[in-house]
Parts: structure tokens; C-alpha cells; sequence
């Protein structure tokens, strides 16, 4: 769980409003759009690194740790952890913020892991900048 001093660590990637159309029978957001919004962002920072084409092959964590409220803006950061042959892996966080209050918290976070893919989707070596 964020403490009150932690910021969001990483590039802001993705940052959309929750709507009442992606909500789970309780009335808060679905998990599984959360986590599609984090995939999105990866995707986007990934792809930025490896220049071209990704695929996500593994998410290897992910811990909500509050609930997304519908009229929350969510915020995905990503931090590029490691960066292999034709693989990176990814610290991603998504961060909320509700009723026009600037201090966000941290809803969720994961590690996921994307490879860069040729145009026959194989695998293909990132050339590091
Ligand atoms: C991603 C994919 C192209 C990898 O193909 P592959 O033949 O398994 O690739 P390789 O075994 O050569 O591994 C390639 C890289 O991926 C990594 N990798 C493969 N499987 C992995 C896994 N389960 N978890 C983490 N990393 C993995 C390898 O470590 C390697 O990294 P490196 O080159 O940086 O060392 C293939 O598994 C695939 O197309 N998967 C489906 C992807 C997809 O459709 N995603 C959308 C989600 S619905």
C-alpha cells in the first residue's frame, strides 16, 4: 500500500476517466479494465523501447490494493526494469484520482513483461538506444 510521501514512480503513459460502463456488479470499477489499462500503457512504453511491434507474454504480479471509483482518473506510470535480448520487463502503476482531488492514490501495480515481435510475430532483438 502507498504511505502518504510515495509518489508515482515511472512515465505517464495512460490517463482516462472510469466510467459507469466498466463497472462489476458491486458498483466499482472492474479489476479487469484496470489491468487492461496498465496493459495499454506497457504497450505504449514498450513499444517506445523496443521501436516497433509487442506483444505482452507475462504479468508476472499484480496487486490492487484500493478500490477505482466510477468519475476516478486513472493514471498508469511505467518503469522500465530491465531490458533483455528481445524482452522488457515492466513496473507498472496505475494511480487514481478521485473527487478533483490532486493527491492521486495508488490503486494498483504489476510486473509485466513484453517481447518484440518481426512482422511473422517472432521474436526480435531490441536495439538499445
Ligand atoms: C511472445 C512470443 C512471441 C514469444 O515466443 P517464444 O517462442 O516463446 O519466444 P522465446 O522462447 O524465444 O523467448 C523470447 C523472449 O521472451 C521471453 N519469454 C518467453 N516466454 C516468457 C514468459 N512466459 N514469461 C516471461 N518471459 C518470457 C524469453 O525470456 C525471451 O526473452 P529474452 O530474449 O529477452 O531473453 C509468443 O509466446 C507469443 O506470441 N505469445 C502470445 C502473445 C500474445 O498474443 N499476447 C497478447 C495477449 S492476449
Amino acid at each position: 500500500m502507498a504511505t502518504q510521501s510515495e509518489q508515482p514512480k515511472g512515465e505517464l503513459a495512460v490517463r482516462t476517466l472510469a466510467m459507469p460502463a466498466d463497472t462489476n456488479p458491486n458498483g466499482d470499477i472492474f479489476g479487469g479494465w484496470v489491468l487492461s489499462q496498465m496493459d495499454i500503457a506497457g504497450a505504449i512504453i514498450a513499444g517506445k523501447e523496443a521501436k516497433g511491434r509487442t506483444v505482452t507474454v507475462q504479468v508476472e504480479t499484480m496487486t490492487f490494493h484500493r478500490p477505482v471509483h466510477v468519475g476516478d482518473v486513472l493514471c498508469c506510470y511505467v518503469e522500465v526494469i530491465k531490458i533483455g535480448n528481445t524482452s522488457l520487463k515492466l513496473k507498472i502503476e496505475a494511480w487514481a484520482m478521485r473527487n478533483f482531488d490532486p493527491d492521486r492514490v495508488k490503486v494498483t501495480e504489476g510486473i509485466f513483461t513484453y517481447v518484440a515481435i518481426d512482422e511473422n510475430r517472432k521474436p526480435r532483438p531490441i536495439i538499445k538506444s
